[in-house]
C-alpha cells in the first residue's frame, strides 16, 4: 500500500506551518524525513494520521483519500502512528499496553500480534509483565513502536524513536524499524539522528521552514553538501 502526499498546507490557528508539502511512502520502503527543530514533521506525521485538519492538498493511503476521516477510521486503513515523545500508559504493564494497540483489530489476530512484536523486540517478551513507566527509555520506545504494530499497520508514521537513546540502542530501534519495513510495510521515519537514519532509510526528504527543499536516495542526501552542512555538521 502506498501513501501520497499532494500538496498539503495546515497550521495551528493562524500560523501556517506546512507550505505545500509533496511526499510518498512505498510499501516496504523506509524513507527518512529530517529538518531541523520546529520545520513541520510532527505537525506533517499529525496532519497525515488526522490529528490535525489539512488546510489543503490532500493525503492518499492506497488510492483512498483519507480526507475527513477520523484517526480511528485512518488506523483501521492501515496507518499507524508512534507519536512523538511515546505516549505510554505508565501504570499498565507491557502487555497491556500493547493490547490497546490491538482495539480495533479481530480478536483472533491479536495472538499473533504479540508473537510478531516479541519477535522483533525480545526484551519486551521478557518484561510482558512489567509496567511500562518502569522500563528504560530504550524499552518504552521499543513498545510505542510495539503498540502501533499490533494493528498491522501498512504504512507505519515514527515520530523521533531514538530521542533521548543511547547511540547503541538507538541504532537497535531504527534496525527494528528496518526490519518492520522488510516486512512489506512503508515506514515514515522523522529522526534527529540524521547520519543513522541515512544509513537505514532508501530515500529521504529534507523539510524546512515548512518546504520540501531536498529528495533523493538516502545515499545521495548523504553526500549532499546542504545536509552535510546543515545536519552531519561536516
Ligand atoms: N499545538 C500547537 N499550537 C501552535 N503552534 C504549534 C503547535 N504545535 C507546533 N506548533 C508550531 O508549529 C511549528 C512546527 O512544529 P513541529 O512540532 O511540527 O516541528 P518539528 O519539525 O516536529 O520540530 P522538532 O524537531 O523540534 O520536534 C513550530 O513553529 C511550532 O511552534
Ligand atoms: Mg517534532
Amino acid at each position: 500500500m502506498r501513501l501520497e502526499v499532494q500538496a498539503l498546507e495546515t497550521g495551528y490557528g493562524k500560523a501556517q506551518v506546512l507550505f505545500g508539502v509533496d511526499l510518498e511512502v512505498e510499501a516496504g520502503e523506509l524513507v527518512a524525513l529530517l529538518g531541523a527543530n520546529g520545520a513541520g514533521k510532527t505537525t506533517l506525521l499529525r496532519a497525515l494520521s488526522g490529528l490535525l485538519r489539512p488546510w489543503k492538498g490532500s493525503v492518499l493511503l492506497g488510492g483512498k483519500d483519507l480526507r475527513g476521516l477520523s484517526p480511528a477510521r485512518r488506523a483501521r486503513l492501515g496507518l499507524g502512528h508512534v507519536p512523538e515523545g511515546r505516549q505510554l500508559f505508565p501504570l499498565m504493564t507491557v502487555e497491556e499496553n500493547l493490547r490497546l494497540g490491538a482495539a480495533f483489530l479481530a480478536p483472533g489476530r491479536e495472538k499473533e500480534g504479540y508473537e510478531r512484536v516479541y519477535a522483533l523486540f525480545p526484551r519486551l517478551a521478557e518484561r510482558r509483565r512489567q509496567l511500562a513507566g518502569t522500563l528504560s527509555g530504550g524499552e518504552q520506545q521499543m513498545l510505542a513502536i510495539g503498540r502501533a504494530l499490533m494493528g498491522f499497520p501498512r504504512i507505519l508514521l515514527v515520530d523521533e524513536p531514538s530521542l533521548g537513546l543511547s547511540p547503541r540502542l538507538a541504532e537497535e530501534v531504527l534496525l527494528a524499524l528496518k526490519e518492520v519495513a522488510r516486512g512489506g510495510v512503508g515506514v515514515l521515519l522523522v529522526e534527529q539522528n540524521v547520519a543513522l537514519s541515512l544509513e537505514v532509510a532508501e530515500r529521504g526528504y529534507v523539510l524546512e521552514h515548512g518546504r520540501v527543499v531536498l529528495e533523493g536516495p538516502a545515499q545521495a542526501l548523504a553526500q549532499d553538501p546542504r545536509v552535510r552542512e546543515a545536519y552531519l555538521s561536516l
